[in-house]
């Protein structure tokens, strides 16, 4: 899911983060970021179901556009998904990790739209989850991995994709011309 929370100064954000459910209850175990800063401030989050790949590279590592946000009675969810669900949030804070038990409140779904199970689409979030741990740690063992799926995601992948997977490197700062994997010199 991607998740929107608000800062105490009414400012927006979205990250993807997983929504794990046990015994009827719904939980998000979160890493220090900016999602959980929020979160702390005020405890309401929104899970936006979202098929698009673009807004997850977008989201997780980067800030999306304001315009991405529409405010349903002053809390930010994402114009573009499938459907949210809007939750009160129990912080348990941890050291590295914090276990947010999440409450439902009200919901809605948007659109029904049938999606068949694509490689590309799937590639993607894989890049995307080893790219946001390359991002915190460096580890060369990400690259290799994003390289696989990017190979994955240009045989099976759409133009969402593929675009996708271009804002993915040109994000991390690096270069997949022709299958190279050369790291860039970062622009500031
Ligand atoms: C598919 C996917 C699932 C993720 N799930 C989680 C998660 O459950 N918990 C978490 O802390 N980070 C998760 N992440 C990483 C965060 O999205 C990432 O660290 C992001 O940059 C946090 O952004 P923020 O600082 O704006 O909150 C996930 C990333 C992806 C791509």
């Amino acid at each position: 899911m991607i998740f929107t929370t608000i800062s105490s100064e009414g400012v927006p954000n979205a990250a993807p983060i997983g929504l794990h459910r046990k015994d009827g209850r719904f939980f998000a175990r979160i890493y220090n970021s900016k999602t959980l800063d929020n979160i702390i401030g005020y405890p309401v989050a929104a899970a936006n179901m979202v098929d698009d790949p673009v807004i997850f590279v977008q989201s997780a590592l980067s800030d999306i556009g304001s315009e991405k946000f529409e405010f349903i009675e002053n809390f930010p969810v994402l114009r573009c998904s499938c459907g949210w669900i809007v939750f009160d949030c129990r912080c348990i804070k941890g050291e590295v990790i914090s276990v947010v038990e999440l409450m439902p409140v009200k919901g809605k779904i948007n659109n029904r739209k049938i999606k068949p199970v694509n490689r590309g689409f799937n590639a993607v979030i894989e890049a995307l989850i080893h790219a946001t741990r390359y991002v915190i740690s460096k580890e060369e063992k990400y690259l290799d991995l994003i390289k696989y799926h990017n190979t994955i995601v240009r045989r099976c992948g759409g133009p969402r994709e593929q675009e996708a997977m271009r804002l993915l490197y040109k994000l991390l700062c690096l270069n997949n011309q022709h299958h190279n994997f050369n790291l860039l010199s970062r622009q500031t």
